[in-house]
């Protein structure tokens, strides 16, 4: 069967740093309470006249530019977020009008921190039964837009960022090899902005209440986090007959560096074969995985041939993984 592959990849920050420091002014903490129990020391955080689609079509630019495309090339846009510009339409439809991607049927994905993965299993799929050619699969997020900048146990967590790549049939036998995606509703009240939907809608209670900010249960969430993420990379591993010692890379989802060091242990990984930058951006959602990934990239950590395994975890709750033969 034919396979899927990254044709190329694109990412954009915003300029604006917000460091430990600058925190420790905002609320009680401390820089090195911040390191210790999270890896972040930076993140950054998008300006008021910048939205998910600004940011999106940054990443998107240059993905496209990479790959040697014109944006009417491609036939789908899947933009994966959960603070995308409206409540409707979708950011998808607004990065496409902005692209000026007139044949790209346009949607968004609601997964959290799983987003890109759950993204990366519809774009693969709908690539191998044929449905589609030419896919631009974005991970972009501003939770800064739903922080309690008053709650230190979030507050010092998230920050804003896109990632975005371009996925075309495989010519070889390079390509995704099988993703997993799983999700568990019981556990739906573990991270989630309970005000400005259908539930509880925008109103002077809501705001009074601060129901429009991330609420998450920290402790609870790590220790759900460490189980699946182990479970779910070795269940995609033996799918495919790969050790995890074959692995050249990791990519986790940048949630908490102690996340990511207790998964590579459990996977028997050294922590030279993982993909780390939360010390710069924090956790950006839907959009760590496709900036690490370009990142890896653009610092010649990934070559021909490298099996690559990305994975994330995220609200819902919702996790994933995926097997990628460059
Ligand atoms: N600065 C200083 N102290 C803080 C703090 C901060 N920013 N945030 C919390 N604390 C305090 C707590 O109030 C608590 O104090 P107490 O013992 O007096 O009650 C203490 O630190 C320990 O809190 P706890 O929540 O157990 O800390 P933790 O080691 O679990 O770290 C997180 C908190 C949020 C960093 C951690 O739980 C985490 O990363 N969880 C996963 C979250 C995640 O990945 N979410 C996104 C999924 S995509």
């Amino acid at each position: 069967m034919i396979k899927t592959r990254i044709v190329s990849t694109g990412s954009y920050l915003p300029e604006n740093r917000l460091t430990n420091f600058d925190l420790e002014k905002i609320v009680d903490t401390s820089a090195e309470w911040i390191v210790e129990r999270t890896g972040i020391h930076e993140r950054r955080i998008g300006t008021k006249d910048e939205a998910a689609s600004d940011l999106a079509y940054e990443a998107s630019k240059i993905a496209l530019k990479k790959a040697g495309l014109k944006a009417k090339d491609l036939d789908m846009i899947i933009c994966a977020t959960v603070s995308g510009d409206l409540p409707f339409p979708s950011t998808a439809c607004l990065l496409q009008n902005r692209l000026d991607a007139v044949n790209a049927a346009s949607f968004d994905v609601s997964a959290a921190c799983s987003g890109f993965i759950y993204g990366l299993y519809l774009a693969d799929n709908l690539i191998k039964v044929g449905a589609r050619k030419r896919i631009l699969l974005i991970g972009v997020d501003m939770l800064s837009r739903v922080t309690d900048w008053d709650d230190r146990s979030t507050c010092i967590i998230f920050g804003d960022g896109a990632g975005a790549v371009i996925l075309e049939p495989s010519k070889d036998e390079s390509g995704i090899m099988s993703t997993d995606i799983r999700s568990d509703g019981s556990m739906w009240d573990y991270i989630q902005v309970p005000g400005g939907g259908s539930r509880t809608p925008f109103s002077k209670e809501c705001l009074d209440k601060k129901l429009q900010f991330v609420r998450m249960k920290g402790n609870e969430t790590y220790k759900v986090a460490v189980k699946t993420l182990e479970s779910i990379a070795l269940e995609t591993l033996e799918k495919n007959n790969i050790k995890a010692s074959q692995l050249s890379l990791l990519i986790p989802h940048q949630a908490n560096i102690r996340i990511i060091q207790a998964t590579a242990k459990r996977l028997g990984l050294p922590m030279e074969k993982v993909m780390v930058n939360i010390e710069k951006y924090g956790n950006t959602s839907s959009a760590s995985i496709p900036i690490a990934l370009d990142e890896a990239l653009t610092s010649g950590r990934i070559r021909k041939g490298d099996y690559i395994l990305l994975e994330a975890f995220g609200a819902g709750l919702t996790w994933g993984s995926s097997l990628i033969r460059w």
